[in-house]
């Protein structure tokens, strides 16, 4: 049973709703799931699962999240070679050329530390609410799976 860790940020909760909704997907998908807040955690935490996950939300004009910033700098300095990453989170279109750009960071600190990126970023405006929002995130946690399970052959 492949392993995944979803780690979010959030402060009013819509990074915490998409995390929980890919999260349940994954455990649809026979995926042994665990979640954590990323101030609450390592990023090496990555290194002991197959499926490596990051929920962020943007602030600010493109800004990382603020606790989060240990936990980015952290990752970039990984070495998860063979691992499955995937990042998805939510913004508001409102912010034009600043929408979601925290995902498009920890894509690139996932790349610099030679993880597999196994799924495109997903972004979501404000709360997984539509039924495009969740078939997007089921969509996402599914394409990683395949891509992980396309990884063991
Ligand atoms: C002061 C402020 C600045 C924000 N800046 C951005 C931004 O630059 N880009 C973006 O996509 N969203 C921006 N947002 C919107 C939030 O990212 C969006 O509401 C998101 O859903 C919040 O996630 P959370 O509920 O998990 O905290 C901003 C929101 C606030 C209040």
């Amino acid at each position: 049973m492949p392993t995944a860790k979803v780690v979010f940020a959030t402060i009013t909760g819509n990074n915490e709703d998409c995390a929980d909704i890919i999260a349940e997907a994954l455990e649809d998908l026979g995926v042994e799931v665990d979640e954590s807040e990323i101030s609450q955690t390592d990023a090496d935490e990555f290194e002991n699962f197959d499926i490596c996950v990051v929920v962020p939300y943007t602030y600010d004009e493109g800004a990382l999240p603020e606790e989060g910033m240990d936990f980015y700098e952290e990752l970039s300095d990984l070495d998860l070679k063979g691992k499955i990453f995937g990042v998805a989170g939510s913004g508001d279109v409102f912010y034009e050329e600043f929408y979601c750009i925290a995902v498009d960071a920890f894509a690139k600190a996932f790349k610099a530390a030679n993880a597999k990126q196994g799924a495109e970023p997903v972004k979501i405006n404000l709360a997984p609410e539509s039924e495009e929002d969740l078939n997007q995130l089921d969509a996402f946690a599914k394409k990683l799976v395949d891509s992980y399970n396309a990884s063991q052959n």
